[in-house]
This record gives structure tokens, C-alpha cells and sequence, in this order.
């Protein structure tokens, strides 16, 4: 059987809400020295339509950091790669996001950013899942809350599939 994709977000509202969020941190960064830290690999799709959309001098770099592995529940432990190289102090810091959902990635990410000195730490993600139990996490710049169900596209995957969607999607996986 196929996987089942149902509509949740279309492209067409996840580009005017990126253009808000991109607008919101234009403004409250003006002028500040800044960092977008990308999280690999799920938010590639969504940082490069946000950081077109910024109109104040800031810098890129990228962190990888997984939980989930192939399966679709969170493993519950979080390995973070590829902060080696990371100069962010002074700096103000936007990690960039697909989706917080237990809000253990974006934590174990924060506590270990604070290590390296930045000015500051912000979150900004694309949809934040409500999920009971979860780990309370300030996202200062969210995109959508999205109920607890299992999402692709715009970026993020099953399985590695289904990142190139232009929207967001609810997959109910079909048992092959
Ligand atoms: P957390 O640590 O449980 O907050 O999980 C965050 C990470 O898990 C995200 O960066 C995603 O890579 C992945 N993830 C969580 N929920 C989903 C989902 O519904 N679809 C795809 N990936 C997800
Ligand atoms: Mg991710």
C-alpha cells in the first residue's frame, strides 16, 4: 500500500507566514551582529526561503542533529554533529528549524550553544507540534502550531522522502 498524504499547510501560507517571521526578525536583529544556525537536514528548505527574506546583514552556518532516525516517534536521545566549527561569540543566535515537537533537539541545541558565548539564543521554527509531555520550549519566531500527528514536506521527511513537497503534509505510512 502507498503512503497517504493529506493536506495540512499549503505553499501559499507558509510563504506569507515566512515573510512575517522574516519581517519580525529583520527588525528585532537590525543592524546586531547575527547568526542563523541551520538544523540539517530538515530545515534547509524552510532557512532558504526565510533568509532570502531578511533584509539585515547576518551569517549562516549549520549544526546536524538527530533523534528520530527512520522511525516516526522521537528515539528519545538527541546527537548533535558538525558544531566544531561554530563562532558565535557575541553573537546573536536564531537556530533555524523545521518542527519542535518533544523539544529535546532544540534543547540539547541551546545547551550547547550557551558553551560557545553567544549575545543571545532564539528559536525560530517553522511548526511547532503540541504534544503532551513535551519539553516547554520558547520559540520566538514559530510559524504554525500543528496538532500531534506525523508531518512531511517543505523540507522535512519520512524516511528521506517527501522533503521536496511545496507544503505540509500529514503521512499516514501504508503497510507495504
Ligand atoms: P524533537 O527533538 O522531538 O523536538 O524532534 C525534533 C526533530 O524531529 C525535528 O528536527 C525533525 O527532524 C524530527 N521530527 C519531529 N516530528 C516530525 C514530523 O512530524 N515529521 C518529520 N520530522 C519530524
Ligand atoms: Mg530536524
Amino acid at each position: 500500500m502507498t503512503d497517504s498524504l493529506r493536506p495540512l499547510i499549503s505553499a501559499r501560507r507558509i510563504k506569507k507566514r515566512v515573510a512575517e517571521l522574516a519581517r519580525d526578525i529583520t527588525e528585532d536583529h537590525r543592524g546586531a551582529p547575527l547568526t542563523l544556525i541551520i538544523v540539517l537536514k530538515g530545515a534547509t528548505v524552510f532557512a532558504a526561503d526565510l533568509m532570502r527574506r531578511i533584509d539585515t546583514p547576518f551569517v549562516i552556518d549549520f549544526v546536524r542533529a538527530s533523534s528520530y532516525g527512520k522511525a516516526m516517534q522521537s528515539s528519545g536521545s538527541v546527537l548533535i554533529r558538525d558544531q566544531s566549527g561554530l563562532d558565535v561569540r557575541g553573537h546573536r543566535v536564531i537556530i533555524v528549524e523545521d518542527i519542535v515537537d518533544t523539544g529535546l533537539t532544540i534543547s540539547s541545541l541551546i545547551d550547547n550553544l550557551r558553551g560557545l558565548e553567544p549575545e543571545s539564543i532564539d528559536v525560530c521554527a517553522l511548526v511547532h507540534k503540541r504534544v503532551a509531555g513535551a519539553k516547554p520550549v520558547a520559540i520566538r519566531y514559530k510559524g504554525f502550531d500543528i496538532p500531534n500527528e506525523f508531518v512531511v514536506g517543505y523540507g522535512m521527511d519520512y524516511a528521506e522522502r517527501y522533503r521536496n513537497l511545496p507544503g505540509v503534509y500529514r503521512l499516514t505510512p501504508g503497510t507495504a
